[in-house]
């Protein structure tokens, strides 16, 4: 999938960490002390960019123009470097996301299980495709919809995730009744995995921040069906052949 992205770039910023612009503004204190958090569990600010544009999410939603600068900033990079990292995953969003990202698994084994119909019943019944969001984005109740790629939990097909928590086993029926009660502003419980929060919530989480650790991992994370192949393995006492402890490895690079 190949999109236009329309993100700008200055010279000035390249390499070189500039002032507090007005274009980052809507970056208040808070957001600005969050991000020297995540800079300092890195030993070089740019690794920190993959969180740094989670965090921008939280706060708007999706990387804008202004998030891009943001994190420029914050990091000493251009917002080349910063563009061509936020383009490059798809869940950097570029059109602010609804409250609820509703992700459909259409890869593969997902696909042959139901989930293009799956896709299908939530696309009419929301009125909008890939990337495109039903309602205000923001505003409760508002849903945005994309197709997603394999979610690695292909033993539960056909699946999908919403703001990233999974709903396994799922039916077009299912699936129209779960975005629904979104619509309606629930939050219904997912298969596995912590309590659904919304877009935003998530982003702030993969940031690394956690307002209450506890219960966002006190859910079930592992499925029967995912444990199936350890469990069988375990009552037949099959086992890998271990590493030998002399095993030679190869050589790590020296640090910059
Ligand atoms: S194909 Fe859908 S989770 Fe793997």
């Amino acid at each position: 999938m190949t999109e236009q992205f329309d993100f700008t770039t200055t010279e000035e910023a390249v390499h070189e960490a500039v002032p507090i612009s007005g274009a980052t503004s809507v970056f208040g204190e808070d957001v600005r002390a969050d991000a020297k958090q995540i800079i300092a569990r890195y030993p070089e600010s740019r690794s920190a960019l993959l969180p740094m544009l989670h965090l921008v999410q939280s706060v708007q939603g999706h990387v804008s123009a202004e998030g891009i600068q943001f994190c420029a900033e914050q990091l000493a990079l251009s917002t080349a470097e910063v563009s061509a990292v936020a383009t490059f995953y798809t869940m950097y969003k570029r059109k602010p996301c609804g409250q609820h990202l509703v992700s459909i698994c259409t890869n593969t084994m997902c696909a042959a299980l139901g989930g293009d119909a799956i896709y299908r019943k939530v696309s009419e019944h929301l009125g909008v495709g890939h990337n495109e969001t039903a309602g205000t984005p923001g505003e409760e109740g508002s849903v945005t919809l994309e197709h997603a790629e394999c979610l690695a939990a292909c033993d539960l097909a056909p699946v999908l995730q919403v703001n990233y928590e999974y709903f396994d086993n799922q039916t077009p029926e299912q699936a129209l009744e779960l975005v629904k009660a979104l619509q309606r502003g629930e939050k219904p419980a997912p298969t596995r995995g912590p309590a659904l929060s919304d877009f935003r919530g998530a982003e702030r989480q993969l940031a690394g921040f956690f307002d209450d650790l506890e219960s966002t991992v006190a859910g079930s994370s592992a499925a029967v069906e995912t444990l199936r192949g350890a469990q069988l393995a375990n009552e037949q006492g099959w086992t890998a052949p271990s590493m030998p402890d002399d095993a030679e490895l190869p050589p790590l690079p020296e640090k910059k």
